[in-house]
């Protein structure tokens, strides 16, 4: 996908298909996000580690953060921030559900 294609919201997953506490990584014409639903509210985050790179997709979830499944870094879901490492966030993206679809907008 052209990095100068204009933002917009694309289809990521069928709402029904990712339960609350749950995490998942999507890929998104070769672009990979992590997304998840916390309580009903989904969100979504680049799925790429500023560590090394593991998908925080497949990461263990408690509460509102996510632990990278590779050494452990902690995120903040709702905004990405770093708990672990506060010079390292991850980057998030608005997200909405059009028809039973999880839409990423970037
Ligand atoms: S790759 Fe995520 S903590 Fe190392």
């Amino acid at each position: 996908m052209a990095h100068d294609a204009p933002q917009k919201f694309h289809p990521a997953a069928s709402a029904g298909s990712l339960a609350p506490g749950e995490g998942r990584s999507v890929d998104i014409g070769g672009r990979r996000f992590a997304l998840f639903n916390l309580l009903g509210q989904f969100h979504a985050m680049d799925d790429s580690c500023p560590h090394r790179q593991a998908p925080l997709g497949a990461g263990f979830i408690e509460d509102t953060r996510v632990y990278c499944p590779m050494h452990g870094w902690c995120f903040e879901i709702t905004t990405g921030a770093c708990v672990s490492n506060p010079e390292r966030p991850v980057r998030t993206y608005p997200v909405r559900v059009e028809n039973g679809e999880i839409e990423i907008y970037f």
